[in-house]
């Protein structure tokens, strides 16, 4: 008789789908099963494939560094540099009610925020997940959506307790939009997309002002709401972050997607001068750094992998550095590894292997799970191959793929350093050092991706990578969209360069 083994536990996953296993299985058992050393041998290839050597990351933050200062220079880069209007830091004493719309890659959050004065706040919210028809549908009807959840909340919400929405009659609250997908800006109330990342694809509505669209559905289901600023999560995070620590100078998020913000003189940004903004005078920019090395595909370490990734893409060429690192795809270049190692009758063979054959059905949160199973046998692994793809796996593979997951999980973080590394070069951080609020699924989730980060950082700079400390952000999205629509506001009213 074989030796068996039962395991069982339940894990939550990010979906909010709970995944119990209860599971037995068999080493050796009838189905041919590849080897220990054959797994260990495939397992080099896959290093040699995925690693990311110190002096490689050093070139690759010089290429950078240059598209990051090129794209402040003139209109139209593919990395764009967005001057966002956002003008230097809040003063941690922004106060008020607002409310915040946040449209990012995964859900719709609609928020009341109400900002209490020295770096505190309260924030109330409700959140829906976007289906994969809602990313694709019209764009008009999407921003319907988002005014009618708005509308919904509101009115479940007014009331005179606190956390509730006070509001005499006729009267509207300042609402701040954050709109997390490149959009090029003439002023804080207005932005048209560039083009939708993330998967999205809605129709008419790239080349659109999406500021103005939105407006127009908030007017249709006639929600008390006046359209104050569209902000993107970055700049969000940037804001938020240095409202509760102001030692911060850039934010970051990894989560579907990835994108920084940072502050920059407006004497250093020359595709602005005709605004006539004073020279010392800050903006917050959002770099839109997902779209690092698109089209040319000149400087980063692309595998056959992160190809077919981009080639199978709604958007080919496209986010070339975001499809490296990103939420949206690390499950699925992991799914096309071991794809691989199926056609080439290595893995499951004998096995019905459909279900993991099907495009986007490994999600990013296995890799951390797989990353963080604390048990010798590995029953996580077991519990994902057999309930999700009805897959049974020996020691010697769960333990590949734990490997191969490490890789993939690795090279993410070390790129995202990457992207830090070149904004610190570029601005002069490292010797002063500087605190990064950074966010999103990967960031706060994935086992370890912050101390990748930071060893990442200590390869690219030496020691003095110690300077550069990265950790949890406050809401961007959230809360710090009220406190841009908040210093927008009070900008305006003091009639300072209201034309943007
Ligand atoms: C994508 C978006 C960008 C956003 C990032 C993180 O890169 O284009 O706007 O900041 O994802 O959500």
């Amino acid at each position: 008789m074989p030796a068996s083994r039962r395991g069982s536990g339940t894990v939550t996953l990010p979906t909010g789908q709970t995944l119990a296993f209860h599971t037995r299985t068999q080493d050796e058992e009838d189905l041919p099963h590849a080897t220990k050393k054959t797994m260990a041998d495939h397992l080099r290839k896959y290093e040699s494939l995925f690693t990311l050597t110190p002096q490689r990351m050093r070139m690759i933050v010089d290429a950078f560094k240059d598209t990051l200062e090129a794209g402040l220079e003139k209109h139209g880069n593919t990395v764009p540099m967005i001057p966002t209007y956002v003008f230097g830091w809040p003063t941690g004493n922004e106060t008020g009610e607002y409310l915040a719309v946040d449209l990012g890659g995964t859900n719709l959050r609609v928020c009341l925020v109400t900002l209490q004065g020295a770096g505190r706040f309260e924030i109330t919210q409700s959140k829906y997940r976007l289906t994969e028809d809602q990313k694709q549908e019209e764009g008009q009807k999407l921003f319907d959506f988002c005014a009618e959840c708005l509308k919904t909340f509101i009115d479940q919400h007014v009331g005179e307790e606190p956390g509730m929405i006070n509001l005499k009659p006729g009267e509207k609250l300042p609402l701040g939009f954050t709109f997390s997908y490149p959009c090029s800006q003439n002023r804080i109330d207005h932005g048209e997309l560039i083009r939708w990342t993330k998967g999205f694809g809605n129709p008419n509505t790239e080349g659109h002002d999406v500021a103005e669209m939105f407006r127009k559905s908030l007017q249709k289901y006639d929600v008390p709401a006046d359209f104050i600023s569209l902000t993107c999560d970055t700049t969000g995070t940037l804001i938020a972050s240095h409202y509760v620590n102001p030692k911060t100078k850039i934010g970051c998020i990894f989560g579907t997607g990835c994108n920084a913000a940072y502050m920059e003189k407006v004497a250093n940004i020359p595709k602005i001068k005709e605004l006539n903004i004073k020279d010392d005078a800050e903006i917050a920019i959002n770099c839109e750094y997902g779209a690092f090395d698109s089209f040319e595909h000149e400087h980063l370490p692309r595998t056959k992998y992160d190809q077919i990734v981009d080639e199978t893409s709604n958007k080919p060429g496209e986010q070339a550095y975001e499809k490296l690192i990103s939420g949206r795809y690390l499950g699925e270049i992991m799914r096309l590894v071991i794809c691989e190692l199926i056609d080439d009758g290595v893995l499951f063979l004998g096995q019905e292997t459909y279900k993991i054959e099907k495009s986007y059905a490994f999600d990013t949160a296995f890799l951390s799970l797989m990353e963080s199973d604390p048990t010798d046998e590995l029953l996580m692994i077991i519990g994902i191959f057999t309930h999700f793809f009805a897959l049974e796996t020996t020691l010697a593979e769960r333990q590949f793929f734990r490997a191969l997951a490490k890789l993939i999980g690795r090279r993410a973080a070390r790129l995202s350093a990457c992207g830090i590394a070149a904004i610190v070069s570029k601005m002069g951080y490292l010797d002063e050092g500087c605190a990064v609020g950074a966010d999103g699924s990967l960031y706060n989730k994935y086992p370890g991706f912050a101390d990748r980060v930071h060893e990442g950082l200590i390869d690219v700079f030496g020691d003095k990578g110690r300077n550069i400390v990265t950790y949890h952000a406050e809401d961007g999205s959230g809360v710090g969209s009220a406190i841009i629509a908040a210093m927008t506001k009070a900008r305006k009213e003091k009639g300072l360069y209201t034309h943007v």
